[in-house]
């Protein structure tokens, strides 16, 4: 491992050093859960969370990815895998975690949604006890859970996001991708003003104009919801994105050295040298909140 990984690795475990879990597993290591939304669709959410975790990845950490934009199941269309089993077979208890967590590229797992949570509404109190804490050994197995959404604003989207622990919030330089992010950010805002949101602008035609719009959603939600948010990076409008889609091939890998696969880069290093939030929970604290939201 080198340097850079293994400096990361620390900011990660420094997190689960200061946290219990209570599983009484007796281990204390938690994933750090980050649900990547948008208010449009579109602006490369899918795009985003699978180089991401792919950048993560190559800097030494484990990376799962939970496709959460049901009945599109987009990761795997652009990872070009068809997955076997999908959360349902662990919700109707038929499969075991291990073998619903899909291999990705570069050693990355993803989790196929299937159709819906709204089945959990279902299950009967055994088989729900089971899927926790099959859900609670995610965080043993990774150090990062990324859950990529459909748009945001439906009340199943804004459940992912406030049981997650992080959003990572995308938006383009179009003006209806930037109101809805606003009209996101104003959610949040209304149900937990310390949810930490970091923004990341998409197909910029410049850093300028990318600048210029992460400064000015920074700026209206402080002054209007004392909410802050948190610059995370942006991508600029590249070609190499819409042709690795199009072969179903994630961009870092169709060509790392591509402006996007930098700036991804860049963005996975500024994430991972945020000090973790205080208010961390895992996939344990992820899967808990979410059930109560669904009515579970
Ligand atoms: N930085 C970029 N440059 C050029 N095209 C992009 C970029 N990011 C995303 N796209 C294109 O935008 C489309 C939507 O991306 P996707 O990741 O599926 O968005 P979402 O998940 O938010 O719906 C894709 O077809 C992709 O080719
Ligand atoms: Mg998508």
């Amino acid at each position: 491992m080198n340097d850079q990984a293994e400096m990361l690795r620390k900011i990660v475990n420094m997190k689960s050093d200061n946290r219990q879990d209570n599983t009484g597993s007796g281990s204390d290591k938690i994933a750090r859960v980050i649900t990547v939304t948008s208010g449009k669709g579109g602006v490369g959410k899918t795009n985003i969370t699978i180089n991401l975790a792919l950048a993560l990845s190559k800097k030494g950490l484990k990376v799962a990815i939970l496709d959460a934009d049901f009945g599109l199941a987009n990761i795997d269309v652009l990872f070009g895998i068809i997955p076997k089993y999908t959360l349902l077979d662990l919700i109707h208890d038929e499969k075991n975690i291990f073998e619903i967590l899909t291999d990705g590229p570069d050693n990355i797992k993803f989790l196929s949604g299937g159709s819906g949570v709204e089945e959990l509404i279902r299950i009967d109190r055994k088989k729900l006890r089971k899927f926790v804490s099959s859900i609670s050994l995610l965080d043993k197995l990774f150090d990062v859970i990324l859950i990529d959404t459909g748009a945001g604003l439906s009340q199943n989207v804004m459940s992912f996001i406030m049981a997650a622990d992080e959003v990572l919030l995308v938006t383009t330089p179009e003006p209806t991708a930037i109101t809805d992010a606003y009209a996101l950010v104003k959610m949040v805002s209304r149900r937990d003003k310390k949810k930490p949101i970091n923004i990341i602008v998409n197909k910029a035609d410049s850093v300028r104009e990318a600048e210029e719009i992460a400064n000015k959603l920074c700026v209206v939600s402080q002054k209007f919801l004392s909410l802050r948010l948190l610059k995370l990076g942006y991508i600029l409008y590249d070609d190499n994105v819409t042709k690795s889609v199009k072969i179903q091939r994630p961009f870092s890998l169709y060509n790392p050295k591509c402006q996007a696969a930098k700036s991804i880069s860049d963005i996975a290093l500024k994430l991972f040298s945020q000090k973790p939030s205080e208010e961390m929970s895992g996939a344990k604290g992820f899967i808990s909140r979410l059930l109560s939201y669904f009515g579970v």
